[in-house]
């Protein structure tokens, strides 16, 4: 199972540096499953800074599920235009639809990835942000976090299905099982701030005393890539 840290340092840290994102709720509050999987949905294969004016402008012109699911594709196509990846605006429609369809977002990750464009990390990660279900959603963060951690030192892409079984024991702790949403959302704030792909700032980190890489002194080495 790997190195399971002490999710009550990692949340800790989180209560004081989290980031403000629109699509975050306020501390405390849950978050509208929309705003979660529309975000997550953008920030596939765009970075955050890119995301948010597209995020703001799609939610004033759909302000609901609903109503996204009621729009004609042209302007759904339209407001996406300049995000690139056209295959997923046109699975973001038919996801909608999906959603109005049902009543409403379906609230397991088995229901979630029934639904079009949403597969292994969407599901997990609108189950956790939305809806508090512990569920580790592995993106590029939360796999270089887990390789520095364990000092996973065989290479991506072979590595890839390791990363994912030791990144699902990172919440075995009972403090991430009681706030899932928030741990979910502090191993990205981890990954984007302090756990950065090159200069980690390990003397800061939340996790510096349980963290493999940073004892061997080759969290900036990791995780190691594949040569072409
Ligand atoms: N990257 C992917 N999902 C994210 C989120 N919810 N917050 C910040 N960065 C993210």
């Amino acid at each position: 199972t790997g190195v399971t840290p002490d999710a009550s340092l990692l949340l800790h840290w989180y209560d004081r540096h989290r980031r403000t994102l629109p699509w975050r709720a306020a501390p405390g509050q849950q978050a509208d499953p929309y705003h979660v999987w529309l975000s997550e949905i953008m920030l596939q294969q765009t970075v955050v800074q890119t995301v948010i004016p597209y995020y703001e402008r799609f939610l004033e012109r759909f302000p609901t599920v609903d109503a996204l699911a009621e729009a004609p594709q042209e302007d759904v196509l339209q407001l996406w235009a300049g995000l690139g990846y056209y295959a997923r605006a046109r699975n973001l429609h038919a996801c909608a639809r999906a959603i109005h369809r049902l009543g409403g977002f379906p609230r397991t990750i088995e229901g979630l990835q029934a639904l079009p464009g949403i597969g292994t990390y969407t599901s997990r990660a609108i189950a956790a942000i939305a809806f508090n279900i512990p569920a580790v959603p592995v993106d590029g963060n939360v796999e270089r976090i887990t390789a520095r951690l364990n000092a996973v030192e065989d290479p991506l892409p072979a590595s890839r299905p390791l990363l994912a079984r030791l990144a699902s024991h990172l919440n075995d702790d009972p403090a991430a099982q009681a706030r899932p949403s928030d741990f979910a959302q502090a191993l990205f704030d981890l990954g984007a701030s302090l756990c950065s792909p090159r200069s980690p700032s390990c003397l800061t980190c939340p996790w510096r005393d349980c963290c493999l890489a940073k004892a061997r002194n080759m969290a900036e080495t990791l995780p190691a890539r594949q040569k072409k």
